[in-house]
């Protein structure tokens, strides 16, 4: 068996760069912010930091729409300060990704003025274009558009540009026109942008919609499907089959390409945001070897049920899709997505029982910025949202999107880091931060939890230390335990002659596991008991042993 490449065995921290720590004063987290946290990423037992974009961006999707791969965007910083912190991560042992998105580019980017100004300039084949069909239709715009597709935000993503008198395809909003993949020149130019921040040393990629990279090239309609709302592993939904406007034979192929390019320098990790089922995913990652990205979300665990029986399937699920040479990602939230806070009700206990199951499965845990203090989502109403996505739904209101538990309003899930209980919470010394502060930061907050030594802050940190040490949770096997009490999840990491079980009670009662251990390597609270032959473990209680 080939060693395990590093990115399997490491653990991930995302920082959403705008809400994390402002060090000027103007309300909008920066990279001189990030610098200067560092040692508290590191204090967490974090290796890998992912941040979201802060490349050059008019940011109306706050950096998901990119102008110049190659520069960064002045309100973040300068192209030192992104050297600077490339160098100041790998000071310290750890390892950084970008975030690329290179299935579109801002409306602004160059390339797509130059593109969309005739129908022969130079990058007239840069971006998708297609023009008016005649079909018969009882609303002409409708029988304008060239197909039916359907936009992964829905309602059509085809979009008129009258200098062309053409439509260009955009898979998200309509000032992200995608590339053209199939045009050569294109995969030129941004394989030469992954170079460019290789060649300066960051570690690697995380991937925005890399499975919308390539469409039908002969552009069939999609089909009638009767799915109303897009779910985590089936994208379709606006009824719509995506079946042509996703995952296509070619996006996988590209993906080995794209890990050809970046082995160029090495090891490199590409981390893929692909929305689809485990077969989908599998093949992102490569069907028999790992030669395509090297990691992948699996966001349907974002929908968690907290029970054991769940937890349990999941690990099944993870082990039979993704056995090594393949490693699974452990996510329970993201800038898009609702909080694992909101999603558990608040409920403290539950969160560290995830955080200890995150930390300690076998897998890459992904952790976004403010889940170890407990953050959850601040409403706002959809009419005020600097996130341009619920401007699309405006029309529709509030209440039918928590019916149809869709979510639409991720202002709600960026709001700025809470470190301390001082004004703004400490993020930005700014009259008014970019993003309002939630409420909860005087209890929320960093500095508040350091001093707990039970908080989830430092259950985070305990966890985060015992996973660096202990070589059975980053490099071992799982095996699950059978016959332990109901609402009682267990399985065993064995690696060389480490082994142990993690224990974990996902009921609120206590429940009394009989098993022989050798010594008690960490509990999750004071109610969490080791008997001479058996633990007892309290509500939502969990516990390391040694075997
Ligand atoms: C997925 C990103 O996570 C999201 O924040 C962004 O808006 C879209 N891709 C479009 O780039």
């Amino acid at each position: 068996m080939p060693p395990r490449p590093w990115y399997h065995k490491t653990s991930i921290y995302q920082i959403y760069p705008r809400s994390f720590y402002d060090s000027n004063g103007d309300g909008i987290g920066d990279i001189k912010g990030i610098l200067q946290k560092l040692d508290y990423i590191q204090g967490l037992g974090f290796e890998t930091i992912w941040s979201s974009p802060f490349f050059s961006s008019p940011q109306a999707d706050f950096g998901y729409d990119i102008s110049n791969y190659t520069d960064i965007a002045p309100e973040y910083g300068t192209m030192n300060d992104a050297l600077r912190l490339i160098e100041e991560v790998h000071k310290r042992g750890m390892r950084i990704v970008f975030d690329m998105v290179m299935n579109h580019t801002s409306d602004q980017h160059p390339w797509f003025k130059e593109s969309r100004s005739s129908q022969d300039n130079p990058k007239a084949d840069w971006y998708i274009w297609r023009p008016p069909s005649n079909s018969p239709h009882f609303c002409k715009k409708w029988g304008e558009r060239p197909n039916n597709w359907n936009s992964m935000t829905g309602g059509s993503g085809w979009h008129y540009a009258p200098e062309r008198g053409q439509y260009f395809w955009s898979s998200f909003l309509p000032f992200q026109p995608d590339l053209n993949y199939r045009n050569p020149e294109v995969k030129k130019a941004m394989f030469e942008a992954v170079r460019f921040w290789l060649g300066k040393g960051v570690d690697g990629f995380r991937l925005d919609i890399f499975n919308v990279i390539y469409k039908d090239a002969e552009f069939h309609d999609n089909p009638f499907s009767f799915k109303l709302a897009p779910t985590e592993d089936d994208p379709s939904g606006f009824f719509q089959e995506a079946k042509y406007t996703l995952n296509q034979p070619e996006s996988f192929e590209f993906a080995r390409e794209l890990r050809s390019v970046t082995e160029e320098f090495g090891e490199r990790m590409l981390l893929g945001e692909v929305s689809g089922n485990r077969q989908i995913i599998r093949k992102f990652l490569g069907d028999e070897v790992n030669n395509g990205l090297g990691l992948v979300f699996d966001f349907a665990m974002l929908d968690f049920k907290f029970t054991a029986d769940y937890f349990r399937a999941l690990i099944e699920e993870m082990e039979r899709h993704y056995p090594d040479p393949f490693m699974p990602v452990y996510v329970f939230s993201n800038h898009d997505k609702h909080r694992s806070m909101f999603r558990l009700g608040d409920d403290l206990r539950k969160a560290k029982l995830l955080a200890m199951f995150q930390l300690t499965a076998r897998g890459v845990p992904c952790m976004y910025y403010g889940e170890e203090i407990g953050m959850t989502d601040l409403k706002q109403p959809f009419g005020s949202a600097l996130d341009p996505l619920p401007h699309k739904f405006k029309l529709v209101p509030r209440f039918i999107f928590d019916l149809l538990g869709l979510f639409a309003n991720r202002d709600e899930v960026r709001t700025p880091m809470q470190w301390d209980g001082t004004r703004n919470a400490g993020f930005s010394s700014a009259e008014k931060t970019w993003l309002p502060v939630h409420e909860n930061y005087p209890s929320i907050n960093v500095q508040h939890e350091d001093g707990d030594k039970d908080s989830l802050l430092n259950i985070i940190r305990a966890l985060g230390k015992i996973r660096q040490e202990e070589g059975a949770l980053r490099d071992g096997p799982l095996e699950l335990m059978d016959g332990l009490p109901d609402g009682v999840l267990g399985y065993i990491r064995k690696f060389e002659d480490n082994k142990l079980a993690v224990l974990l009670n996902f009921d609120g009662q206590a429940r009394e596991v009989p098993i022989e251990y050798s010594e008690c390597v960490f509990k999750l609270s004071s109610g969490d008991v080791a008997k001479e032959k058996a633990i007892q473990l309290n509500g939502f209680g969990g516990m390391i042993i040694k075997l």
